[in-house]
Formats: structure tokens, sequence, C-alpha cells
């Protein structure tokens, strides 16, 4: 593990293997031992670098306000730390949210992007009351009451029933989430812009990935992805629902492997 001071705050970040750098930015309320499987599968072929965003992980976390425009701005600032000018950024999830961020924000640094289990659109109001309900479930009962509500979204059926290490693997980054890092999640997701109308600017190559059983963000989100922007590949992985990356590293990483093997 090393750590960056980015924009005042301790970030925390791993960086192994050599050549196209490529960014795994986790989702909620996760943090980059997500990508565990990614790092060890991955580093062989291309330099993988994974963030703990402000609150999550290893990094620090501060009590503030966050948006998904802080959070995109932290990776720019890692990117600056590292002397890396382009990457894949990849997202899982509210990752893929930072990732549109750093879409708008940072264009010029994106070499290509990888959209896994996320959606472009906006909260609804309700999803929005929802945010604000999980942030008083985290305020008054702590994290593990809001893995004990997440995981069963996060899994298939059958490896919740049949899988207990990667359960526990998953349980276990929710529930040492700092509960200030669950509830600037939160606000940051549920002020997050539309971004349906940004897919057709998208001029890298993207790949989008989506579990097969995801229902946090359905397969049909993914394929609007992949219609709107330009040349999008879409990669769908049987036997995963939201949390695809840990779910099935093996298809995961292959899918993610022949992607970077078409980047020059
Ligand atoms: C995530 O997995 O990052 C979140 O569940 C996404 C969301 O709640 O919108």
């Amino acid at each position: 593990m090393a750590t960056a001071t980015i924009n005042g705050i301790e970030i925390a970040y791993t960086d192994q293997g050599s050549g196209t750098p490529i960014v795994f930015i986790h989702g909620f309320p996760l943090s980059r031992a997500m990508w565990q499987n990614q790092v060890a599968g991955l580093s062989g072929q291309a330099r993988v670098i994974t963030i703990d965003l402000r609150g999550h992980g290893e990094s620090q976390a501060p009590l503030w306000f966050a948006t998904v425009d802080i959070y995109a701005d932290e990776v720019a600032g890692l990117l600056d730390h590292l002397g890396i000018d382009k990457a894949v950024i990849a997202g899982f999830s509210m990752g893929g949210y930072v990732a549109f961020a750093f879409w708008r924000r940072h264009q010029a640094r994106v070499r290509a992007l990888i959209l896994a289990d996320t959606r472009p659109q906006a909260d609804s109001a309700e999803a929005r009351q929802g945010r604000f309900n999980t942030a008083q479930n985290a305020h008054a009962n702590g994290a593990a009451a809001v893995a004990t509500a997440m995981l069963p979204r996060l899994l298939t059926q059958p490896s919740l029933d049949g899988n207990p290490s990667l359960v526990a693997a998953a349980k276990g980054i929710m529930e040492s989430a700092p509960v200030t890092g669950i509830a600037t999640d939160l606000m940051s997701m549920a002020e997050r812009p539309d971004s349906v109308g940004l897919l057709p600017s998208i001029n890298v190559p993207t790949l989008v990935i989506v579990g097969e059983a995801d229902a946090l963000t359905p397969p049909a989100d993914s394929q609007l992805m992949a219609e709107k922007v330009p040349g999008a590949r879409l990669v769908t992985i049987p036997g995963a629902a939201h949390l695809s990356p840990m779910e099935q590293p093996a298809a995961f990483n292959q899918a993610v492997a022949d992607f970077l093997s078409t980047l020059s």
C-alpha cells in the first residue's frame, strides 16, 4: 500500500505491473480491496492502479461533503502523483459515476473507458430518498447494518448460499467502511448529474461489462450505454449479479484483457 496527499487528504492506492496504466475505481460502500483479483490477474499485462477514494479503505475519511467531481479530481490527482498523463479509467457502479465525472472534467487524460455494472442515469426522487434512508441507517446502526442490507443485492443466490469466502470478503469490506465515507458516497450519488446525454460524446474505446443477474444496475442500462457510446463493446458475465469483478473474476478479467489487447 502507498499513499499520496491529494487535495489535502491522504489517499491510499496500489500500483502494480507495467504497460498501459489502468485505474480501477471501486463502488459503494467498498474499497480498492474489491479489485484484488484484477490486480493479481491483470498486472502481468498492464499497469494496474487501484485507489481508495476518500472515506474508503485506508484513505482518510474526513467528515465533509463530497461529489462525484471531487472523487474524479482525486483520481486525476493520483495520476499526477504517479506522473501518468493518460490512463484507462475503469469504474464499477459508483466508480462508473466517477468515471463519467472524470470524462467530463479530465477527458484528455482518458485513454479508454471501462464501465462495469453501472448506469448513466441520475437518481430519481425515490432513489434519493433511499440514499437518505441508508445514510440514517448507517448513522444509527453502523456500517454492518448497511452491509447486511446490501449483501443480498450484490451476489447471486448460488454464491450467497455456496461461496462463504466470497460472502465474507464482500461483507468484510463493507463492514469496515467508515460511516463518514458511507454518508459522503450517498450524498455524492444522490447529487450526481445525469450522464445519458454525455454518452454520444465519448470518443475513446469503451467496454461495458455487466453481470447477467445484476439487479442494482440492470443489464438494460448497460445495453443503453453500449448503444449510445459510439463503437462500445458490451460483455455480459454469466453467473454474476452486481459485484461481477469479485463474483466472476476470471470472466471479468478476460473481458478486460481482451479489451486492453485492442488498445495500441
Ligand atoms: C454501487 O455498487 O456502487 C452502488 O450500489 C451504486 C448505487 O447505489 O447507485
